[in-house]
């Protein structure tokens, strides 16, 4: 795919089922994190790929959290099956560094971005996918789980897998709206 469709066609897909991206394909969703903007080269993130067995510890993690929080049966329910809507899904953790011209903001940014990268390349490579964060980005215990230091954060799970339904593309949104020209 042209990189300027795909970053023109670029969307979101929640509707995801095996296979998961493998192989060389997997290899260049993770190479494709790995190239995010990095100011001073501080490499602030980590990528933990859940499949399978990885899948059932993630699950396991949200049950406690809910469990911990005190949360309803239904929740607790929903929370034990939330990493099963896709066959894979990739934890991106900012590590922060204390950095005299790095700023904590910059170094999410720059797991963002690695996490936005990695979406594309699946994208790109006809699989597909969904960042999410919701409660548990933010759970102290889930926090634990991952040996999370202070000011570390989950900056996103990442959803992938492969498309049950043609991925909806949508409206271009304005630039009149948000787009400011100064010359
Ligand atoms: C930091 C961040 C966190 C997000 N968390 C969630 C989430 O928890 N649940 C969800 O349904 N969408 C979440 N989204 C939004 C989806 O990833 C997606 O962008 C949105 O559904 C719009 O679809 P699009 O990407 O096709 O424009 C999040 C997006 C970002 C950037």
């Amino acid at each position: 795919m042209d990189a300027i469709e795909m970053l023109l066609t670029r969307s979101s897909n929640n509707k995801l089922c095996a296979p998961a991206p493998q192989g060389e394909v997997l290899d260049n969703i993770l190479n494709a994190g790995l190239r995010a903007p990095d100011h001073a080269n501080l490499s602030p993130f980590k990528f933990i790929v859940c499949q399978n067995a990885g899948l059932d510890k993630l699950s396991n993690i949200f049950k406690q959290a809910a469990e911990k929080e005190g949360k309803t049966e239904a929740e607790m329910e929903k929370a034990t099956k939330a990493p099963y809507r896709a066959p894979m899904v990739i934890v991106g953790i900012c590590q922060y560094t204390e950095h005299e011209k790095v700023p904590r903001v910059e170094q999410i940014a720059t797991t963002a971005c690695a996490i936005q990268n990695m979406q594309m390349a699946a994208f790109a490579q006809d699989f597909n996918g969904i960042w999410r964060t919701g409660g548990f980005a933010h759970s102290q215990s889930v926090r634990d789980a991952f040996n999370l230091q202070k000011e570390d954060e989950i900056v996103g799970f990442l959803y992938l897998g492969t498309t049950e339904t043609e991925t909806f593309i949508k409206r271009q949104k304005s630039q009149q709206e948000h787009v400011d020209f100064w010359r």
